[in-house]
């Protein structure tokens, strides 16, 4: 089965999600990784020399080929890959999603941390990242809503996550 941490930039989908694969025995892919790995350079590099529409349609390709190619996995997705094209669809019929809720205050300082690797946030200062983040919350909440499994707080202790996500593993 695939397992999809979807969520905003900073509500742990890779630091959840590698520890979720262990438990549970399954494979872990990092969209944003792949990418980089397949395309030889960083996220920061295809946006700035590309732009975000070429990001996407990378995004795009990457996720189609995690879809197809199946078996047991926990995928942490970018922030942005549910809002586009029919992602949240496709993730919904190929797998389980869960969405990593966390309030813009509590991003803002996960992301004061390590926003320099990231693109949309790079170079703003607290009062703009939290005003950047409540805006883009506000407009991905609609995709991010769809998910299977909502998970509000998420601790970073992953054996809760492995008892919400039980009705899923059996059978
Ligand atoms: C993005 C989030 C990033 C990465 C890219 C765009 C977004 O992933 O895919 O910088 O649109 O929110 P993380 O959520 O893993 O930081």
């Amino acid at each position: 089965m695939l397992i999809f941490l979807i969520g905003f930039m900073g509500s742990g989908k890779t630091t959840l999600g590698r520890p979720l694969a262990t438990r549970l025995g399954y494979r872990f892919v990092d969209l944003d990784r792949e990418i980089e790995q397949g395309e030889g350079r960083t996220i920061g590099e295809i946006f700035a020399t590309d732009g975000e529409a070429a990001f996407r349609a990378l995004e795009e390709a990457y996720l189609q080929r995690v879809i197809e190619q199946g078996g047991d996995a926990v995928v942490s997705t970018g922030g942005g890959t549910p809002c586009f094209g029919e992602h949240m669809a496709e993730m919904n019929r190929s797998g389980v999603t869960v969405y990593l809720k966390l309030a813009p205050a509590v991003l803002v300082n996960r992301l004061l941390s390590a926003h320099l690797q990231r693109p949309l946030v790079a170079g703003k200062s607290p009062e703009e990242l939290l005003e950047y983040i409540t805006e883009t919350l506000a407009e991905r909440e609609v995709y991010y809503r769809r998910a299977n499994v909502v998970v509000a707080d998420p601790s970073r202790d992953v054996r809760r996550l492995v008892e919400i996500l039980n009705p899923y593993l059996v059978g």
